[in-house]
């Protein structure tokens, strides 16, 4: 059976940079605040009107085809993980294929927010491991500035996301010990309203505590209403610290079951690539894996969260400076909205 390799990969992150200080333009909030909470400095924002998701990914995924030595035409299989889709349907897989002229391949869209990537990782070495495909694109691309509010009333939101993308091309290996070694994947439903974006949606409050009454219609009409967006519920919400106090746990969890699955431990890590959701949720990862400085890889003070493309740009800024190298085992880690949360162990 073949194992699946990362053959290329690349990002893109808008030329726009946002400092702490520039969003205390917008909301009551201080740099001090931001990077002590989070440890970010700076985000990139797309250009408002010019640049969309599937414009970023494609920039990410022309890199990662470069690298990979092949071409759009290639490619036999598409996976696009977005919370942050150019439209509600259809998803952005679509729009790659037609924008960068791919055969009428598959396109599958992924909603698994900041464990997307991982996610979509894994289907795709399936595919590959099967031998169904030998080309997979695999991309993550959020732009997330066009769907925050910011105002003060969503600061503990804005101040976090920031935008960009990241794309991996995977291929078939033969080569012994090398590739994806294994993915883990988990869910917990439990606490899916804590961070969420609850219109426009179809659950017509059911799961909401504030939930308002109906409008007098009898049929339509609830899917996004002027009131929902008045009120704010078509907004990003979290509950922070319920969400890092879930975090906190099921990284580690999630990164020693991919260790024990194949007889590692957390020495033989070379570099750990955590979902860049908060600087202090990745030191205290580290902190409980024992793990140092050298082992883990942060950018997250120069991008923000970047939501399901935080791993790939953080994978790729890694490779593109060194930091990474033939034969090293690298650790994806993710864990976000749902809650979702997975691993991928790669021998590179
Ligand atoms: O990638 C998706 C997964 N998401 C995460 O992993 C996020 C996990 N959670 C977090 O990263 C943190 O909970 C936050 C960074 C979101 C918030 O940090 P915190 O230390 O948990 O702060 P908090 O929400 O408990 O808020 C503390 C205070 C509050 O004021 P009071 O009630 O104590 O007066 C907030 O209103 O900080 C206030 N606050 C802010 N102040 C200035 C919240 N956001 C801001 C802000 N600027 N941007």
């Amino acid at each position: 059976m073949y194992r699946s390799t990362i053959a290329g990969i690349g990002f893109y992150v808008p030329e726009n940079v946002y400092t702490n200080s520039d969003l205390t333009r917008f909301m009551e909030t201080s740099d001090e605040w931001i990077r002590e909470r989070t440890g970010i400095q700076e985000r990139r924002f797309a250009d408002r009107y010019g640049e969309t998701t599937t414009t970023m990914a494609i920039k990410a995924a022309e890199a990662a085809l470069e690298r990979a030595g092949t071409t759009a035409q290639d490619i036999d299989f598409i996976i696009f993980a977005t919370l942050t889709p150019d439209y509600y349907f259809p998803g952005c897989g679509v729009l790659l294929q037609r924008e960068m002229g791919m055969r009428e391949i598959g396109a599958l869209d992924v909603r698994n927010q900041c464990s997307g990537f991982v996610y979509a990782l894994s289907v795709a070495d399936q595919f590959i491991k099967t031998g169904m495909y030998k080309n997979i694109l695999v991309v993550g691309s959020e732009k997330h500035s066009f769907a925050m509010d910011f105002a003060t009333r969503s600061r503990n939101v804005s101040v976090i996301f920031g935008d960009g993308a990241g794309a991996a091309v995977l291929q078939p290996t033969e080569e012994p010990g090398k590739g994806i070694l294994s993915t883990h994947l988990h869910s917990d439903g439990a606490d899916a309203e804590l961070l969420a974006m609850y219109y426009p949606g179809a659950h017509a409050n059911k799961w909401l505590s504030d939930a308002k009454p109906f409008p007098e219609q009898e049929l339509g009409g609830l899917f996004l209403t002027a009131e929902q967006l008045e009120s704010g519920a078509a907004l990003p919400y979290m509950d922070g610290p319920a969400v890092f106090k879930k975090a906190v746990v099921k990284f580690p969890e999630v990164i020693k079951e991919a260790l024990a699955a194949n007889g590692l431990s957390e020495k033989d890590i070379d570099m750990l690539i955590p979902h860049q959701a908060n600087l202090r949720i990745s030191q205290y990862v580290q902190k409980l894996l024992g793990l140092s400085d050298s082992q883990v890889f942060n950018n997250i003070q120069k991008y923000g969260n970047t939501t399901a493309a935080s791993i790939p740009i953080a994978l790729s800024e890694a490779w593109e400076s060194g930091k990474i190298k033939s034969g090293d085992l690298i650790c994806l880690a993710a864990f976000g909205s749902g809650f979702t949360w997975a691993s991928a162990l790669i021998r590179w």
